[in-house]
Formats: structure tokens, sequence, C-alpha cells
């Protein structure tokens, strides 16, 4: 048996839901939104697409939380998606308090859910989470670095021209422009990358994707959907499997990487445990120093909400 509950129907819960459906690994996939209608709507349309693709698992939807009783992992994308000429930093007093009274909602029915956290600003409404619920750090992560090394992964397929399935890499840091992509860690099939992509070329990549998120919301007035969802998806499959997938993942750092009670990315092991084991890369100098500046650009929001006492 198991049960995932998606809190947010919008366009990155619904997504979620949806590839989760076709996963066809869980009984039951809740989606929750203030807007319960819309959510109800959601999820019949997806229960009725199960006799068209094939799978058994249930969607249902609503605005009560009583919907969500004994969920295994609880996926939050509830929240404001950036608009443009904003940060993601922008979005910290309204998403702080709807991930925190989300947390402390989905609490009331589910004792010790695994919570994947989506909105944004990702690192600090990680910390929120975290904070609010009371659960082991091993069970509130965030989603961003599966997201950011899709996305740096599809680059580099495309400059390539091979398929973004061969291209494996491990990103760091913050979700933010101070994301910390690692070429030594980055390889195709095998092949470090370094002999394959020219040096400026790369870097060129790795610039693109530090601004990946605003390339898309310039594009389309919003934030992306379709690679986040499956994103925030693949991350539960992997616990729900109990596989031991390697992800980068937003976690508290507690001493590992000379950082100390701060929720930045870094490669993770994800079981039924949640952070089954946190890996510890062998980190030159500079590589450090880069994952360090972003650690206090986190750091510094995540004072800000501090100060706001909202947790
Ligand atoms: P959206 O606007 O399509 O959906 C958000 C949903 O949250 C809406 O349906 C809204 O009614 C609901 N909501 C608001 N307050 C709520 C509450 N208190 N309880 C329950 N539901 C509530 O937005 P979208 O595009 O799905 O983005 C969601 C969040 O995910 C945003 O904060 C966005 O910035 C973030 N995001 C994070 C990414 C990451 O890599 N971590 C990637 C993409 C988006
Ligand atoms: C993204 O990276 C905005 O965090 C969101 O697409």
């Amino acid at each position: 048996m198991s049960k995932v509950t998606i809190v947010g129907a919008g366009n990155v819960g619904a997504t979620c839901a949806n590839v989760l459906a076709h996963e066809d690994i869980c009984n039951e996939v809740v989606l929750i939104d203030i807007q319960g209608n819309m959510a109800k709507g959601k999820a019949l349309d997806m229960w009725q697409q199960a006799p068209v693709d094939g799978y058994s698992t249930r969607v249902t939807g609503g605005d009560d939380y009583a919907l969500t009783a004994n969920s295994d992992i609880v996926i939050i994308t509830a929240g404001i998606p950036r608009k443009p000429g904003m940060s993601r930093d922008d979005l910290i007093s309204t998403n702080a308090k709807i991930v925190v009274s989300v947390t402390e909602n989905i609490l009331k029915y589910s004792k010790n859910p695994i919570i994947i956290v989506v909105s944004n600003p990702l690192d600090v409404m990680t910390y929120a989470c975290w904070k609010a619920s009371g659960l082991s750090d091993k069970r509130v992560i965030g989603m961003a670095g599966v997201l950011d090394t899709a996305r740096y992964r599809a680059f580099l397929a495309e400059e390539i021209g091979c398929s973004p399935k061969d291209i494996q890499a491990i990103l760091m840091g913050g979700h933010g422009d101070t994301m910390v992509p690692l070429p030594r860690y980055t390889t195709v099939s095998g092949i470090p990358v370094t002999e394959l992509v020219k040096k400026e070329t790369l870097e060129a990549i790795i610039q693109r994707t530090k601004m990946g998120g605003g390339e898309l919301v310039n594009l389309m007035g919003t934030s992306a959907w379709y690679a986040p969802g499956a994103a925030a998806a693949q991350m539960a499959i992997s616990i729900l499997k109990n596989e031991n997938r390697i992800y980068p993942c937003c976690i508290r750092l507690n001493g590992q990487y000379k950082l100390k009670d701060v929720f930045v990315g870094a490669p993770v092991k994800l079981s039924k445990r949640g952070v089954q084991q946190i890996i510890k890369l062998r980190l030159r100098k500079d590589e450090m120093a880069l994952l360090h500046k972003s650690a206090a650009a986190v750091a510094e929001v995540v004072d800000v909400l501090d100060k706001m006492k909202l947790v």
C-alpha cells in the first residue's frame, strides 16, 4: 500500500500527479488545493485517463485534508509561481505562510510522512517545512537539483547530438543563480564531458542552466511545470521503490562539506527512509568555494525568513 499526496494542484502539482499515476506504483494519489473543485476536477480527469493509458492508481482530490490521511509521501507545490521580473526570493513571505500552513495540516492526518518540497524559494521553503514539521531532517527534502541537472543534461545532449539519457551529471548548491554545476562529475556514457565539449561551450551551457528557470518564465509568463513535475515524481519513485537512486536534492547539511544547519543541494541516495545517505564528494578548493558562496546566499534568505517569525 502506498499513498502520495500532492498539495497544490496547479501546473507543477497536476503534472507530478499525472507522471506518478502513469508510473502505476502507488495505490492512491491525492491532489489537494485551496481551489478544491479544481483539484477534484483534475483528479477525476486523471482517473478517467486510467482506462485509456492503462494504470490502476486511484487519483482523488479536493480541499479536505482528511483525504490525505496516512500518506507515505507528501509533495508540496502549493504557492505562487514566479512572474517575469520576479526572482525566486520575491516569493518568500507569501509562500512561507502557505508552506507552513500546508505542513501543519498534513501532519494532522499523516504521522511520519516523507515530504518533498517544490515551492519556491526552494531551499528556504524546504527549511521552513522542516522547521514547521518537527520531522527528522532525513524526511524533508527539496526538489531542485533533479530539475537543474535535467536542464543541464538537455542542453548538453543538444550540443553533443546524443540522447539526453546518456548524460549523467551532478550539481550542488542552492536553486538559484549561485547553483554549482560540476563539469568534473559530468559524463556522457562514461566519457568525461570535457572530452566532447569545448571549455567555452561548456561554460555557456552552465550559464544557461543557472538561468534556466528565468528563460522559461520569460517565454511563458510563468514558471515551468513539465520538467519540474516529472522531477518531483522521480524523487518520489526512488522512495516508493526503495531504489537508493542517487540524485542531487536539497537537504540539511550537518557538517558535510563543512556546512552546518543549512539546506542546500547535494547528492544523496533516496530510499524508503528518505535521505538514506549523503554522498560526500571530494570537491576541489574552487568547487568548495562556489558551494559555500551558494550556501551563504541561501542562509541570507533564511535570515530574512527567521526575522519574519513565520515559523
Ligand atoms: P500554480 O499557480 O500553477 O499552482 C500553485 C497552486 O497552489 C495553485 O493551484 C493554488 O491554488 C495552490 N495553493 C496556493 N495556496 C495554497 C494553500 N494554502 N493550500 C493549498 N494549495 C494552495 O504554480 P506552479 O507553476 O504549479 O508552481 C508551484 C510552486 O512551485 C511555485 O512556488 C513555483 O515557484 C515552484 N516551482 C519550483 C520549482 C523547483 O525547481 N523547485 C520548479 C517550478 C516551480
Ligand atoms: C524553475 O527553476 C522557477 O524554480 C522554477 O523553473
